[in-house]
């Protein structure tokens, strides 16, 4: 479905809010409420949309276009980013205004060309450079792998609007223009899941980014994210949420993550919890093969302890696991301490695998795992509290 909305007088949202839809970026990340995006339209002078949307909503799209524009044409692009969600129907834009002026960042330029395959010429534009549209100016603002290397921001001084594109987004599907309408606790929770799975692998870069744009000491009075509902009331609680994040604090707590063939290393996952529990440590719980992956890896990014449990299947770790093992690979979360757990039959070879995987990415191991032979047995639980105290005295 695709919404338009008024923002100011002249300036639209063109939002598209699929809740059916269960994947973001593929399989990726796993949506819990759907999918939404947004493109703006600002009337000027010169007629400028700041990104685009997926190709498959452009003949909806289109129509409202016309509406609004009445015959007038787009004279201005300004493509933030270059991943199909906001920069896919640019050759659809491109057919209909021809003399249309495409701005992006320098990498942007590189990347949009490899992606769109035919001869067009792109704007390469820097942080500080500025556009004139008429009675607005817009400044650019380079987020390089926030979250990837060609993000960018605009800032509209005149309106106090800044668009801000995967940067503060959140796939809410509210039906709400602005978070004044939704709990500050599903805001953040939201935006939250939304910045471990899209931004966190390239955590390293945020600090910088989020500290240079504080330097702008721009006036903001709405952030216009591409993803989302739009920030006016809790743009200061944001702005937390990402220094906390892109600072990786952490909170003292455990994730148990584990998958299991006949309930063995299922059975040890709760022995952990109950251990951690005795030594004070709170923890959460999830079986990969019932639980959403994305929810999994929201938890772990910020969690300080993470134990992960496979069965044996045929010498190698369950597949979902192995599954798993390569998002930790991606997700760079290399403050959360990890412990390996898990039952075996006839040999302990997949567990040595998962420590050798997880070490080759730069993670701290506990470096023996826990294990159990077939069932648990009462000296296994005291074992697993053995393990326990050893771990937190040595890796807490
Ligand atoms: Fe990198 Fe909203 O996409």
């Amino acid at each position: 479905m695709v919404k338009v909305s008024k923002v100011k007088d002249n300036i639209y949202q063109i939002r598209i809010m699929d809740r059916e839809e269960t994947n973001f970026h593929a399989t990726l990340y796993p949506a819990k409420d759907g999918v939404s995006y947004s493109a703006y339209l600002v009337l000027d002078e010169k007629i400028t949309l700041i990104d685009t949307y997926e190709i498959k909503y452009h003949n909806e799209v289109k129509t409202y276009l016309d509406e609004i524009l009445q015959g007038r044409d787009i004279d201005i692009l300004i493509l933030q980013h270059v991943e199909p969600d906001h920069s896919e129907s640019f050759r659809k834009i491109y057919e209909m205004y021809p003399n249309i002026k495409c701005y992006c960042s320098t990498k942007g330029k590189s990347e949009l060309m490899l992606n769109f395959l035919f001869d067009y010429e792109f704007t390469p534009v820097k942080t500080g450079e500025t556009l004139n549209t008429g009675k607005y100016t817009y400044e650019f603002f380079e987020t390089p792998m926030v979250h990837w290397p060609d993000n960018m921001w605009s800032y509209l001084a005149e309106e106090k609007i800044l668009f801000s594109n995967d940067g503060f987004g959140q796939l809410l599907t509210d039906d709400v223009l602005y978070d004044e309408e939704i709990p500050l606790e599903k805001l953040l929770a939201f935006a939250k899941e939304y910045y471990t799975n899209i931004i966190f692998p390239n955590n390293m870069a945020v600090p910088g980014v989020l500290d240079k744009f504080a330097s702008k000491n721009w006036d903001i009075e709405i952030i216009a994210t591409g993803h989302g509902i739009m920030l006016k009331k809790y743009i200061q609680e944001m702005y937390k949420l990402y220094d906390d994040l892109a600072h990786e604090k952490k909170d003292h707590t455990a994730v148990i993550v584990y998958e299991t063939i006949w309930g063995n290393t299922k059975q040890e996952a709760y022995t952990i919890k109950k251990a951690l529990e005795n030594h004070g440590v709170q923890s959460s719980i999830y079986q990969l093969s019932e639980s959403r992956i994305s929810e999994v890896i929201d938890d772990v990014a910020t969690a300080s302890y993470l134990f992960l449990g496979t069965g044996n299947q045929n010498s190698c770790m369950i597949p979902i696991v192995a599954d798993f093992v390569e998002r930790l690979r991606s997700l760079k979360a290399r403050k959360t301490k990890i412990a390996i757990f898990g039952a075996y039959g006839w040999n302990k070879l997949p567990f040595d695998e998962v420590i050798r995987r997880l070490e080759d990415a730069k993670y701290t191991v506990y470096p023996t795992p826990l294990l159990t032979h077939f069932k648990e047995s009462s000296s296994d639980v005291d074992l697993a509290d053995a393990f326990i105290k050893d771990y937190i005295e040595n890796l807490m």
